[in-house]
């Protein structure tokens, strides 16, 4: 029979707001092992440089793998030009340990801007597990706001905020949280993802309320595989590499000033990276 796609084919392209694509890529091996919570390593021509990008969701029966993406810097802006048809020269995965899914109970669902795709199948799957899922999904403001109609699918309960007010509640996520908190009700598990600050905020948030909260980091990454150490994070006070311990970790055991000062690290490399990509390609 002949085969549709080749492997790791582009067969649908979205924007889902200003620099955010969704797309679909044809990969049957990934899509049948995926599972809530794991990422894949990308990369764009035969010297780009490899990324994480969280599987957003997954069709094992199209062989079809959803990755949602910012546009961010040169590797993500050449993964943005690609269309449908077009073969990204490398994806590696399933990468990273699943999620924990388990009936815990009631659980807040945390995400902020990309992050939102990525918390996504980790709230499909704890409501098929049987859980109350709350969901609280925040954007800059309204333009920016991603997957609201997914989350609302799969949550008993979807609260949104901007910062600007343009949509939902004026303020952060956290804010949201905090009263979620303050009103009384049980909570058993908070889940945040999204900017480093965001999951920092979030965790200082459930953190007097004693609320058990999962993380998942987006450190700098080279092989994926915990070779190169590129990826390493303070967690209990012990060093942990994001790609094969993580990416998930508990919220109030992360050194999240160590996580922001190694993001940060090359800032200037990658912005004048970007601005020569920009100016030779325009
Ligand atoms: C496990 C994991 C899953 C991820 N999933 C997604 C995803 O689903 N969608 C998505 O858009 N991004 C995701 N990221 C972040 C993504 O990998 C980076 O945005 C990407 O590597 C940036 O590459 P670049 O060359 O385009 O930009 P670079 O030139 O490397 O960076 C440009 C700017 O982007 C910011 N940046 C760079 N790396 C990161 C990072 N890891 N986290 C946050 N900000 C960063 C910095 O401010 C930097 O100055 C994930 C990261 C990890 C570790
Ligand atoms: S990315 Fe190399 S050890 Fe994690």
């Amino acid at each position: 029979m002949r085969q549709l796609f080749r492997l790791n084919e582009i067969v649908e392209k979205k924007e889902l707001a200003p620099r955010i694509k969704e797309i679909k890529v044809y990969n049957p091996r990934i899509a049948a092992k995926a599972r809530a919570g794991q990422f894949v390593i990308v990369k764009v021509g035969e010297e780009g440089e490899r990324i994480p990008l969280t599987i957003a969701d997954w069709d094992r029966e199209k062989g079809l793998i959803t990755i949602v993406f910012q546009e961010v810097g040169v590797s993500t802006y050449k993964l943005g030009r690609l269309g449908v048809g077009d073969v990204i020269t490398d994806v590696v995965g399933p990468l990273g340990n699943p999620s924990e899914i388990e009936k815990f109970g009631t659980v807040v669902c945390v995400g902020g801007g990309v992050g939102i795709a990525a918390i996504y199948p980790m709230a499909k799957e704890l409501k098929k597990a049987g859980n109350r899922v709350i969901s609280i999904i925040g954007a800059r403001n309204k333009d920016l706001l991603i997957y609201e109609e997914e989350m609302r699918r799969v949550s008993d309960e979807l609260r949104i905020t901007t910062d600007d007010g343009s949509k939902g509640r004026k303020g952060f996520v956290s804010d949201e949280l905090r009263d979620l908190l303050n009103s009384g009700l049980k909570v058993d598990r908070v889940i945040a993802v999204g900017p480093a600050i965001m999951m920092k905020t979030c965790a200082d948030v459930t953190r007097p309320f004693n609320v058990k909260t999962i993380v998942s980091l987006n450190s700098l990454m080279l092989c994926g595989m915990g070779m190169c150490g590129a990826c390493r994070v303070e967690v209990g006070g012990k060093t942990r590499f994001v790609c094969v311990d993580g990416p998930d970790f508990d919220a109030h055991q992360v050194n999240f000033d160590v996580l922001i000062k190694r993001l940060n690290a090359y800032k200037a490399e990658e912005q004048l990276a970007l601005k020569r990509f920009l100016e030779v390609k325009a």
